[in-house]
């Protein structure tokens, strides 16, 4: 089943026109990646369907409910997770606490729902720090954290814009395993990625934009003997 559906969006910054008819559909329980060079769109998409963006055409539905116009909390109480490029922890505040700020009671009872503890088993890196204040972590240690505070808000859809961005190889390949398990336990995830060899590890299906528009779509096995498609569109 259609988990979220984007249809035909146009995207505006003031007069900038950013997004001209993206149209995609995510499935519940796929792993779907936007990819694309720098400034091509991903995240004014992925911020479009969090209505941290404002879509003046088009359609965007989650699980049939409509979201356009919608605040972004309420986009989140419908059970869609945004972890933002922008390392958003609060410095000050504890590792638990930073956590702890994220917790939000999960929509359904059929699914267990995140604790700290639980963030720990999946971020192991994050445990010994629990008492340390946000502000003093590494990058990579405050986009897992990030993404932490997002799942104790037990979302169903996870957003992830550029999740391995300026990350050492050794994290990448932690957060790697990271994002198989959370699709494994059933989540739904789109995230915003430049790197096809990242992109192709985790995903199901990509979407190739460029200039605010859809180049090409397909599964990942399709897209690897694109070679045109990925010359063009991608940093190969
Ligand atoms: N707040 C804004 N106001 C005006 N233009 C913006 C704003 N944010 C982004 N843009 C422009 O919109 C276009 C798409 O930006 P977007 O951030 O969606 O790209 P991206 O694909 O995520 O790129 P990156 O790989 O650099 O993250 C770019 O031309 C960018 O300059
Ligand atoms: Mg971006």
């Amino acid at each position: 089943m259609d988990e979220l559906v984007v249809d035909n969006i146009h995207t505006f910054y003031g007069t900038s026109h950013i997004l001209f008819g993206i149209s995609l559909k995510v499935n519940r329980g796929e792993c779907v990646c936007l990819l694309g060079r720098n400034g091509v769109g991903k995240t004014t998409t992925l911020k479009t369907i969090m209505g941290l963006a404002h879509a003046g055409q088009g359609a965007i539905t989650y699980n049939e409910k409509n979201l356009i116009g919608l605040p972004p909390y309420e986009i989140a109480r419908m059970g869609i997770g945004y972890v933002p490029d922008e390392r958003l922890i609060f410095p000050d505040l504890t590792v638990r606490e930073n956590l702890e700020i994220g917790e939000k009671a999960p929509l359904t009872r059929d699914v267990a729902p995140w604790t700290v503890d639980r963030v720990y088993q999946l971020f192991p890196s994050l445990k010994p720090l629990d008492g340390r204040p946000g502000g003093y972590l590494s990058g990579g240690e405050q986009q897992m954290l990030t993404c932490g505070r997002t799942l104790m808000g037990n979302p169903s859809l996870l957003l992830l814009d550029e999740p391995v961005e300026g990350l050492a190889p050794v994290v990448v390949q932690e957060v790697t395993q990271q994002i198989r398990h959370l699709k494994k336990m059933g989540l739904t995830i789109l995230f915003a990625e430049q790197n096809i060899k990242f992109a192709t590890e985790i995903s199901d299906r990509a979407y190739v934009i460029e200039g605010g528009r859809v180049r090409y779509e397909g599964t990942m096995e399709a897209l690897e003997q694109q070679s045109e498609i990925k010359e063009k569109y991608l940093m190969i």
